[in-house]
């Protein structure tokens, strides 16, 4: 049984940590290159970081028990946006509960019930896209997603509320591009001052505006299907009631873990598509099956968190044969597996009917993690998908506006160099244009 941990590359952490961040799949696929997998990353600041890529391992990985690794202690530089109650940030026992509480606000039949209001949402945002000239989808996706999210899981409705949040709350998602984000002491420090102290008033706005809406639905007592109405419903072992503070971090996790993950995903799959004119004309006229199959190949191609929550090591765990001592951080190299030729036969093609053969593999296809921390809200992520991508196939053809940029860095998150700029043009056969036509048809005279 080996004790040693993977190999790990020879340069200082410093510039292993500038590889990671600013070229975050070309630094990893260069270092599976060299050093075969799994691989040890050194981070400045951060423990080992051991990046696994073989699923057998992978199981291992996202099955061993919540008392041998903590993914909530890794994401402790949230808690200032999110809270301390986020399921996020959560380990063992507390976290379970947490997590028990949320899953029926988002399981996939409950999900259904919203799709009503994300289609009339997705139409709205599209009709106010440009054809015919360069235009980056990403912004706009961003705004859809957040109004999404605040509609579907806030459950705000139209007016000043909504107004207020819709300004205020992606305030305080910028304060994690801040370095000074990533070191809790000096946030300390930092409160009540400056860019902090900013940050902690924005903060503040946004709670009094959540606790008034939470106070105005516990009033309320109404039928709704919102995730907050789910989430007023649910209650604890004992019968308790969630508080509101807990309802606060949980709505502002959805938010966080959310928002920009989807609007990205989105972004990736029209920067695929702009490439890829065979695919569009599938998804314009095939069912729900290839439509699927194409959202599960973009996020096969582009996982938007290319590793999953990193989980420290809290009680020793052997995994491949090696044994990892407490303090080691053990992470499953998502996009490393999505791109294993073995696995994935051609694997840089964008190929949907990949996914038309077979289902996604639970420890080969991780966009979404796996195991108990498997992302919450994946059937929220895949519907908002299906809708936003079937509507923009009968609407659009979608053409590249340029050369192909590498993806960025967005905090966690990659996101489409170029902000997913593309060109749309309007489908013939696309409903605006038969409306068109039909409307046309209404206003000439009517033939002899
Ligand atoms: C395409 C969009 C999305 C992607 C790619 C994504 C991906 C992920 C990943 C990789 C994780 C970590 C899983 C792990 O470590 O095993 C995660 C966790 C989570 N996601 Fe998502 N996510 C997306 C959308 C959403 C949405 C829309 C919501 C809520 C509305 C959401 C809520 C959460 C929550 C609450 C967790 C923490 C779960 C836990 O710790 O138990 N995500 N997500």
């Amino acid at each position: 049984m080996k004790a040693k941990l993977p190999p790990s590359s020879r340069m200082p952490a410093v510039l292993q940590t500038i590889g990671w961040w600013v070229r975050p799949i070309a630094y990893t696929e260069r270092l599976r290159a060299r050093l075969g997998t799994p691989f040890t990353l050194r981070l400045a600041g951060q423990p080992p970081f051991v990046v696994l890529t073989d699923p057998a391992d992978i199981r291992t990985l996202l099955t061993a028990d919540p008392t041998v690794l903590h993914p909530g202690e890794g994401a402790r530089l949230l808690e200032p946006i999110v809270g301390p109650n986020s399921v996020i940030l959560l380990d063992e026992g507390r976290h379970m509960e947490q997590r028990k509480l949320m899953l029926p606000a988002f399981h996939g039949d409950r999900m259904q019930r919203l799709t009503g209001l994300m289609e009339e949402l997705t139409e709205r945002e599209l009709d106010s896209w440009p054809l015919d000239t360069p235009v980056e989808l990403h912004p706009r996706l961003q705004m859809l997603t957040l109004e999404i999210i605040l509609r579907a899981v806030f459950g705000l409705d139209e007016g000043p509320r909504l107004d207020r949040l819709r300004e205020r709350l992606p305030q305080i998602l910028t304060f994690g591009d801040s370095p000074i984000s990533l070191i809790p002491q000096a946030q300390r420090l930092l409160s009540g001052r400056g860019r902090f102290g900013r940050f902690e008033r924005d903060r503040a706005d946004v709670d009094r505006e959540l606790f008034a809406l939470i106070d105005e639905r516990r009033q309320e007592g109404s039928e709704r299907d919102d995730v907050l109405a789910m989430l007023l419903s649910a209650t604890h072992g004992d019968g308790s009631p969630m508080s509101d503070e807990e309802i606060r971090d949980e709505l502002v996790t959805a938010l966080v873990a959310g928002h920009e993950t989807t609007a990205s995903s989105l972004g990736f799959a029209f920067e695929q598509l702009a490439r890829s004119p065979e695919v569009q004309e599938r998804l314009a006229s095939d069912g729900d099956d290839y439509l699927d199959a194409t959202i599960n190949e973009v996020l096969r191609r582009r996982p938007v968190l290319t590793i999953p929550e990193p989980r420290l090591v809290v009680r020793e765990i052997e995994i491949g044969g090696r044994t990892y001592q407490p303090g080691v951080v053990l992470t499953a190299g998502a996009y490393l597996v999505h791109h294993d030729p073995a696995i994935y036969p051609d694997p840089y093609a964008f190929r949907p009917e990949r996914f038309l053969a077979r289902k996604p593999g639970t420890y080969t296809w991780l966009p979404f993690g796996g195991g108990r921390r498997r992302c919450l809200g994946a059937s929220f992520a895949l519907l908002e998908m299906r809708i936003v991508l079937r509507a923009a196939a009968e609407r659009f053809v979608v053409e590249a506006a340029g050369p192909r940029q590498r993806s960025r860095r967005r905090m966690i998150t990659i996101t489409p160099g170029d902000g997913a700029r593309v060109r749309l043009t309007r489908r013939a056969s696309g409903p605006i244009a038969a409306t068109e036509s039909a409307a046309a048809a209404a206003t000439q005279p009517a033939a002899a």
